[in-house]
Parts: C-alpha cells; sequence; structure tokens
C-alpha cells in the first residue's frame, strides 16, 4: 500500500467502461473489417464461411481478447511492463508486440491518406469513368516497379501531403491522452462511423444488381469447408481483425479501473467487430452486385480484395451509380474513420511502452514516438515505389509476424509461465461472463495448435517461391529482414535498463492497486484473498 507520503503517479484511464468498449471497438473496427473481411468471406466459400468463421472467433479471437485484457489489466501495464511483471523474461514479447505495431503504423497510415484522398475525388469523380485502375495506379500513385528503378526516393505530393496531415491529426489526438485524446475521438468518430455505414449499406442495397451481389456473397458452397486453407484464413483473419496478440487490447486494458467487467466488455467488442464486418461485406457485395451488372458479367469477375476492391473498384461503382459521389463520401469517408480509430490504438501501444519505461510524460513520448514515425511513414511511403513496400511489410509483418507473436505469447504464457490460472482467476474476480476450464483448453491447447500450423503454412509458402514475384534483395530487405529484425531488436530494447523513473522500478500505483483485499480472488479456490504485491524486477 502506498503511504500517504508517497507520490503517485496515477495511470492514465479511459472515462469510463463505456468509453473503453467504444475505444476497443474503435480498434477492433478497422481496414481489416471493411475491405479484407468481405473478400475473404467470398473466397472462403461465402455464406459456407460463416461457420470457419464462427469457429475462429469463439475458438481463438475471444480467448485471446480475453487474454489480452487480463495480462493488461492484472499487471497494468503497457505491452513490455504487463509481461515483464509476469515475468521478468517476458519483457522482450512485450517489445516485440511494440515493434510490429511500429511497422504497421507507419504504412496503415498511407492507407488512411489514400482514403482521404478519395474522399474528396469522390465528391468530383476526379478519376475520370473508365480509368479508375490508371488514375490509381499511375496518375496518383505514380507506381514505379522496384526491380527496375530500386526503393525510389521521388515524392508523390498527392501522397505525401494528406500523410501529413493524417499523422497531424493523430499526434494531436495521442498527445491529448487517454482520456481527452483517444477517449474523445472514439466518441466523435465511432457513432459518426457506424451511421456512416448503415447510410452506405442501405444505399448499396438499393442499387439494381444488389441482389445478385448478395447471393454471389451468401451463397454457401459448401465444399470450401474441407479445404484447411479456409479454416485458416478464417483464424489469419480473425487476429487482426479483433487487433488481438498485438499489444493494443493489453495496452487499452491497462487503463481500466480495478472493478471492470472484463469479459462482458470482450463480449460486446468482438459481437460489435463481428457485425461490422459482416455489415460490410452485405454493403460491399451490394456494390459488386451493381458492378457485375452494369459491366454484364457475374460477381465473380468484378470481385477483387483490398486495395483493389477499394481505389479500383469501389471508384468504378462511383462513376456508374447515380447518386455515386455520396456512395464514394461514404466509403472513403467511413474508411478514414475506421483507419484514424485503430491507427491511434496502434500507435498508443508504442507511446505507452516508452511512457513506461522511461517514466517520461504524454506530450514528450508522443512526439518522440510519432515525429521519427511520421518521417520514415513520409520517406517510405509517399514516393513511386510506395505501393511494394506496403504489400510486403503487410504480408510479413502483419500476417506472419503477429501470427509467430502470438504463437510465442500463448506458450510462454500457458506452458512456461503456467499463468492461466491467475488470470482466469482475475478475469472471473470481477466479469459477469465467468471463464472456466474450457477457457484455458482453449488458450492453451486449441490456439497453439492452430497457431502453429498457420505458422509452418506462411513460411513454407514464402518460402517455397518469392512473395509476389519481388525481387529476393528486396525481400531479404523489406520482409525476412525486417521480421528478424524486429525479434532481435525486441531482445536489445529489453535489455535496456529501466529508467530510474520507470513504472517498473517504482510504481506506488501498481502495489496499491495490488494491495486492495477485495482484489484477487485466489486462482485455486476462487475465494478473495489479499495479496502480497508482485513486482516485476528492478534493474
Ligand atoms: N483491427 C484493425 C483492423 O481491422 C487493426 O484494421
Amino acid at each position: 500500500m502506498a503511504t500517504a507520503s508517497t507520490q503517485i503517479r496515477k495511470r492514465e484511464a479511459f472515462g469510463s467502461r463505456n468509453v473503453f468498449i467504444l475505444s476497443a471497438i474503435g480498434s477492433a473496427v478497422g481496414l481489416g473489417n471493411i475491405w479484407r473481411f468481405p473478400y475473404v468471406a467470398y473466397e472462403g466459400g461465402g455464406g459456407a464461411f460463416l461457420i470457419p468463421y464462427l469457429c475462429a472467433l469463439l475458438t481463438a479471437g475471444i480467448p485471446l481478447l480475453f487474454l489480452d485484457y487480463s495480462i493488461g489489466h492484472r499487471f497494468r501495464g503497457s505491452a513490455p511492463l504487463a509481461f515483464r511483471r509476469m515475468h521478468r523474461a517476458a519483457e522482450p514479447l512485450g517489445w516485440w508486440q511494440v515493434l510490429i505495431c511500429v511497422v504497421i503504423a507507419v504504412y496503415y497510415a498511407v492507407i488512411v491518406a489514400w482514403a482521404a484522398m478519395y474522399t474528396w475525388f469522390s465528391a468530383q469523380l476526379t478519376w475520370g469513368e473508365g480509368n479508375e485502375e490508371g488514375f490509381f495506379f499511375t496518375d496518383f500513385l505514380q507506381s514505379a516497379d522496384v526491380a527496375e528503378v530500386g526503393v525510389s526516393t521521388d515524392f508523390v505530393p498527392q501522397v505525401g501531403l494528406p500523410l501529413l496531415v493524417v499523422w497531424l491529426a493523430v499526434i494531436v489526438i495521442m498527445a491529448l491522452g487517454v482520456k481527452r485524446g483517444i477517449g474523445i475521438a472514439n466518441l466523435v468518430l465511432m457513432p459518426l462511423l457506424t451511421l456512416m455505414f448503415i447510410v452506405l449499406v442501405v444505399q448499396a442495397l438499393f442499387l439494381p444488381g444488389a441482389l445478385e451481389g448478395l447471393n454471389a456473397f451468401f451463397a454457401p458452397n459448401w465444399e470450401a469447408l474441407a479445404d484447411p486453407a479456409v479454416w485458416a484464413s478464417a483464424y489469419g483473419h480473425i487476429f487482426f481483425s479483433l487487433s488481438v496478440a498485438f499489444g493494443i487490447m493489453v495496452t487499452y486494458s491497462s487503463y481500466l479501473k480495478r472493478k471492470t467487467d472484463l469479459t462482458g466488455s470482450g463480449l460486446v467488442v468482438a459481437f460489435a467487430n463481428s457485425g461490422f464486418e459482416v455489415l460490410a461485406g452485405i454493403g460491399v457485395f451490394a456494390a459488386l452486385g451493381f458492378m457485375a451488372q452494369v459491366q454484364a458479367t457475374d460477381v465473380a469477375g468484378v470481385a477483387t480484395s483490398g486495395i483493389g476492391l477499394a481505389f479500383v473498384a469501389f471508384p468504378t461503382i462511383v462513376s456508374q451509380a447515380v447518386g455515386g459521389s455520396i456512395i464514394g463520401v461514404l466509403f472513403f469517408g467511413a474508411l478514414v474513420f475506421a483507419g484514424v480509430t485503430s491507427m491511434i490504438s496502434i500507435l498508443e501501444v508504442i507511446v505507452a511502452a516508452l511512457q513506461d519505461k522511461l517514466g517520461w510524460g504524454r506530450v514528450r513520448t508522443t512526439l518522440t514516438v510519432s515525429v521519427p514515425l511520421a518521417v520514415i511513414s513520409m520517406a517510405l511511403f509517399s514516393t513511386t515505389t510506395a505501393l511494394t513496400v506496403l504489400d510486403t511489410a503487410d504480408a510479413f509483418v502483419n500476417s506472419f509476424g503477429i501470427m509467430a507473436v502470438a504463437l510465442v505469447a500463448v506458450i510462454v504464457v500457458a506452458w512456461l509461465l503456467h499463468k492461466l490460472p491467475t488470470l482466469q482467476a482475475h478475469l472471473n474476480g470481477r466479469s459477469s461472463f465467468r471463464v472456466g476450464v474450457i477457457w484455458k483448453v482453449l488458450v492453451a491447447g486449441l490456439v497453439p495448435v492452430v497457431l502453429g500450423y498457420l505458422f509452418v503454412t506462411e513460411l513454407m509458402a514464402k518460402i517455397s517461391e518469392p512473395y509476389s514475384g519481388y525481387p529476393t534483395w528486396f525481400l531479404a530487405i523489406f520482409g525476412w529482414g525486417m521480421v528478424i529484425g524486429l525479434v532481435v531488436l525486441a531482445l536489445l530494447l529489453s535489455l535496456l535498463p529501466w529508467s530510474g523513473r520507470s513504472r517498473a522500478k517504482d510504481d506506488p500505483e501498481y502495489d496499491d492497486f495490488l494491495s486492495d483485499e477485495h482484489y484477487d480472488p485466489d486462482p485455486e479456490t476462487d475465494t478473495v484473498r489479499t495479496v502480497a504485491p508482485e513486482r516485476g524486477g528492478t534493474s
């Protein structure tokens, strides 16, 4: 217990549990929901995909979301601090997650910047009818081939300037802190996003051909269920979509009060996120149904994934539909809002980690983290080779890196440190939905098996042929180099001493947090007991 004379540095906190829930939904609902899910579902068997998707959500997504919440809340820290408090040797895991967020943040901002420009272009149909593909790749991105020009430094102003604006906006939000910055941004943007999304989907449903699109999206292809790759893609999708396993939910839950319903909040977040995804699928495929009808082809002929869907197919729909500009503004505006609320959660993982490690204030840490990241983001992604760098970083660090860190984290937490009983007791000590032995079996058993399978499959695929046919030197730097570099750097960062003012060294607030006698039920008996403050090393 902190003595009266001890100065308690209060950890920042969300204004209320509802703001936390909204912020967690804001983090989860992002680019992954809007442009990734519809195509993943369509390719994975349409209506039949709902089965692997629900299995992935219930057996991996939600259990890992609970795990993240329990780690962040129980150990009350950013990812490195929470893992360190769990066990001193586990600190590198936290830094690994932080570094994954560094990579994702620098390219996530670029897609938000593109979407911002396309919101503007939509209002005027700037791309001109019939030239949507050429406009995006040639006129807008001015894409060049890395095999021919190497990594270019040619600045593309129409990307660079909105990118700068996106960074300035998120830096202001971050500098304002958890309550006044992140909380308020989500409080404003999430209702707006929901409203825009509903209007967009309703408008898309009234387009001619929408029904054909929905048929294509929902028609079940049961044979797909026999394909392990479809199950793998459902599990692969759920991690990024729910923002689990890369530090975000650990960090956000560390800003919750002691007595908070963790699992109840988690269920709301998970189902809201899935609701958005399914809604996005309906909206996107209704619009693709319209596009197919106009082009006198079938939906399979126009359905495409990710960047092609958002920046080529959607502009085509905008050009052709009556009231297309409104559809465009709503779609790209929704991408911007969903992107910004996810982007700030990704950045918060990094800012919180350095704040905890160095004991610095919010503004100083935000500027120290964000300004260099903004510079790197602009240097790499406002150039003519941005698309290739982005695609590679996404394929290696996002798909592959998140899976790897999730796999190692569950093995360490469940098998090496045996922390699941403590975390289970922590969840059950304060939540409306109690987790039982099934949760432990899923986290310690099923999740590592699925992740192990996914990891090996991804590894084999990436080793067997050069990703997307990109040059070997390029993949060595931006693919493999990045993935391995992050692990090495994470180990090095964990070796750096925690500064005198850091929370790992001296955090009376954490002692106080632990010392409440109603705090911690005994993991074995589930009865309330008083716990001695647990301190995670003092290097
Ligand atoms: N969960 C966020 C997304 O789906 C990161 O984009």
